[in-house]
């Protein structure tokens, strides 16, 4: 089956005749003695049939073998950490989902667990950064918020040379644009939140294994699921699978909306930079064109001529798009990062984020031309 046809059908339950799925939510289900070590449903926080649902369709859209869903985006970052021994280094991004940068310094750090931060985009500083117990390399691309693009190819090899995992959050790039299990990476993960949701109104995150994994980290990720119990509701799934239907149409449509408004801002005189992997201009895309297939995504990120209060200024002034944090979702949001990430943030702070919807794209475009012009 291909993309488009998976995300309709892959997740479909055929338990009545319903066209709709149905949502089962029963936090408990009836069996017999006997039948209470095997694989059916007991208890919804070990599995339930509409998270089964979504998990299959995800896994099957990734071109994986197993997958498991959480409560958010978070919740799958953590458990993903859960699974290492408290000993183990990760190396991480310098530019990165602050989330996940501040879970493990101001969380796992406490347990032990080390890590250095290193530009991803040379590959040299990766391997330089390996150490004995080194056991994640935690890659983002494209990054958030400076769409940075990382060599999965390469930094999976390197990770399988010193025995550990590259885990790839494919949040931005969605499972239309780029499949880092194909590319040599080990595992997934998605904030379902963003595009597989589509319309800012639920929360959630997956993470998605391909077979040789499947007993090892499948193994101790299903007791994390199960036993630390962030998992989502059966509503949550069934909302996800919902959207799913339609998230290649509308990551396309976003990701065109998003190479028109790269092209306007790049030639715009107040604007000192676009960060885009389509743009030629943009360092890393060679390695985009390589590893992204059929478009770079729905996100991109510039900065402003006259600094911070000028930017903050731009994300006032606008009309129809939305200043507001999150993205991935069918309407466009604008949002000055370096504010919202706080003091250890390493964000330009004239830098304005940008997570385009599916409107009319020349309506976006005359919106960000009038909030910029009144900025001035
Ligand atoms: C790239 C990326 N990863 C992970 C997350 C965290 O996801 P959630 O907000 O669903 O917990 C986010 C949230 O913005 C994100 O942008």
């Amino acid at each position: 089956m291909k993309e488009r046809t998976i995300a309709v059908h892959a997740g479909l339950l055929h338990q009545t005749p319903s066209v709709s799925p149905d949502i089962v939510l029963s936090t408990t289900f009836r069996y017999r003695s006997e039948e209470i070590s095997s694989n059916r449903y007991i208890y919804t926080r070990a599995n339930n049939p509409n998270r089964q649902a979504l998990e299959t369709a995800l896994a099957k859209l990734e071109g994986g073998s197993i997958a498991f869903a959480f409560a958010s985006g978070m919740a799958a970052i953590s458990a993903m950490i859960q699974t290492l021994e408290p000993s183990a280094h990760i190396i991480l991004s310098d530019d990165v989902y602050h989330g996940t940068r501040d879970l493990i310094y101001d969380i796992f750090s406490n347990w032990g667990i080390t890590f250095s931060s290193v530009d991803k985009t040379d590959v040299s500083q990766v391997q330089s950064a390996l150490r004995d117990n080194t056991r994640l390399i935690w890659i983002e691309t494209p990054s958030n918020p400076s769409l940075k693009i990382a060599d999965i190819q390469a930094i999976a090899d390197i990770a399988h040379q010193a025995s550990a995992l590259c885990v790839v959050d494919n949040t931005w790039a969605t499972p239309i644009f780029q499949h880092p299990l194909a590319l040599g990476a080990d595992i997934v993960m998605h904030s379902t939140t963003k595009y597989i949701g589509g319309h800012s109104d639920v929360l959630g995150g997956v993470l998605i294994l391909p077979e040789h994994l499947k007993d090892s980290v499948g193994e101790k990720l299903h007791t994390i699921q199960h036993l630390m119990g962030a998992v989502p509701s059966p509503f949550d799934c069934w909302l996800l699978l919902r959207s799913l239907a339609t998230m290649p149409l509308r990551v396309r449509q976003q990701a065109q909306n998003a190479e028109q408004i790269a092209i306007f801002l790049s030639t715009h005189p107040q604007i000192e930079r676009v960060h885009y992997p389509s743009l030629d201009t943009h360092p890393q895309h060679h390695i985009a064109q390589k590893q992204m297939q059929d478009g770079f995504g729905g996100m991109l990120s510039f900065q402003v001529r006259g600094g911070k209060n000028v930017a903050a200024q731009i994300a006032n002034n606008v009309r129809l798009i939305t200043q507001a944090t999150s993205l991935g979702g069918v309407e466009t949001l604008i949002e000055h990062r370096a504010m919202v990430e706080g003091p250890r943030s390493p964000t330009p702070d004239n830098l304005l984020r940008l997570s385009v919807g599916i409107e009319d794209v020349e309506d976006i475009i005359a919106d960000l031309e009038q909030a910029i012009e009144r900025a001035k």
